[in-house]
């Protein structure tokens, strides 16, 4: 049964451990975490990535951060330093909305408590950030069996970057779309996009398939078009780090080149989402912002330097597809076909 077995994080002896992404596959390592500020610089590094993982992350570091505060730290004190951890997790990544929904929910929980002993503060933000973190693998279900129903028997199903369960809590989105085909009894292949530079494709999400035995082929970025070209695509889905207000995602970058090109080949194109990677507050893609990363992941990838000493370089991790070239938005409260700023809005009432 195609049941995701990989534990992107868990809680173990106090400490939030989270699987090394940056070794993948060659290597399967957990990393333990005990601060905000280590946490943020998990995220940071890519220890941890995926919109929805980073938002667990981020509310697992708010907890750490408190518990370790709390037995040395009272009132005032406690308060200030909690504050800077929630803003050394909010510097970590800028692109994902998940992140800063989560930090919002976190201190949204923690004002809510009012004012208990600093130890009954951590304790009830532990708490929560465990709850986000089962919650996720319930949202990431319900859009699974939702997005399912888009896809036929015998579907090849190309997908961008990782937005499988390595990316979130469980289960996956794009990827929980595929998982739940194949436990509905579909047959289902993937056709995974390398996904340069970081290489989320290559090696994660060819892993996590490979995993489960769902039938995976792996392709450079490059290929994408003349694999369509010749009819061997029926759909693709992918995930999304931010969707704006009028429906224009932001994901990996690359994401808009097949977002166009299964538009020129009348290939559906599919984002899967939950309601939390949604910003309503900016109102197009123009206004989301985009990482830059460092230009060692383009010159080179790990110890390996293939590119001339001081060539100029640019590694933008994310790019804006416009929504008009979404088919369809799988969220966990149903499928948006055609999605714009009512329909989106609609989700949220
Ligand atoms: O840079 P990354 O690996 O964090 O980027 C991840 C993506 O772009 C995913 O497609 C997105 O976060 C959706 S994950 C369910």
């Amino acid at each position: 049964m195609a049941n995701s077995m990989v534990e992107t994080m868990r809680w173990q002896n106090g400490k939030l451990e989270m699987i090394d992404q940056r070794v993948l596959p060659a290597r399967f390592e957990f990393i333990a975490y005990d601060s905000a500020a280590s946490v943020a610089e998990g995220i940071r590094s890519m220890v941890v990535r995926g919109a929805p993982a980073i938002g667990c992350a981020a509310a697992y570091g708010v907890a750490l951060e408190a518990l370790k505060l709390a037995p040395s730290n009272s009132g005032e004190t406690f308060t200030k330093q909690l504050e800077i951890g929630f803003e050394i997790l909010a510097q970590s990544r800028p692109t994902a909305v998940n992140l800063f929904w989560a930090l919002a929910r976190m201190r949204r929980v923690w004002q809510a408590m009012g004012a208990l002993e600093p130890l009954q503060l951590a304790q009830g933000l532990l708490k929560e950030a465990h709850e986000i973190l089962a919650e996720d693998v319930r949202i990431n279900r319900a859009m699974g069996e939702h997005g399912a129903l888009l896809l036929k028997n015998q579907a090849r199903v190309l997908t961008h970057c990782n937005a499988g369960a390595l990316a979130t809590a469980g289960h996956g989105t794009a990827l929980g779309v595929i998982r739940s085909a194949v436990e509905a009894g579909k047959r289902i292949s993937v056709i995974a996009d390398e996904t340069r530079p970081f290489l989320q494709g290559a090696r994660l999400t060819a892993w996590e398939m490979m995993q489960e035995g769902i039938p995976v082929t792996l392709i450079t970025d490059g290929m994408a078009g003349h694999l369509m070209s010749r009819g061997e695509i029926d759909a693709v889905i992918v995930g999304a780090d931010r969707i704006a207000a009028n429906g224009d995602v932001a994901n990996k970058i690359g994401t808009y080149m097949v977002a166009v090109l299964a538009q020129r080949h009348g290939i559906p194109f599919y984002v899967a989402a939950p309601l939390s990677t949604i910003d309503l507050a900016i109102k197009s893609g123009a206004g989301i912002p985009i990482e830059e990363r460092d230009a060692s992941e383009v010159f080179g990838f790990q110890e390996k330097r293939w590119a001339p000493e001081g060539v100029a370089v640019r590694n933008p991790a994310f790019d804006v597809t416009p929504a008009e070239l979404v088919t369809a938005l799988i969220t966990e409260r149903g499928v948006v076909h055609e999605p714009n700023e009512a329909r989106i809005l609609a989700l949220f009432r």
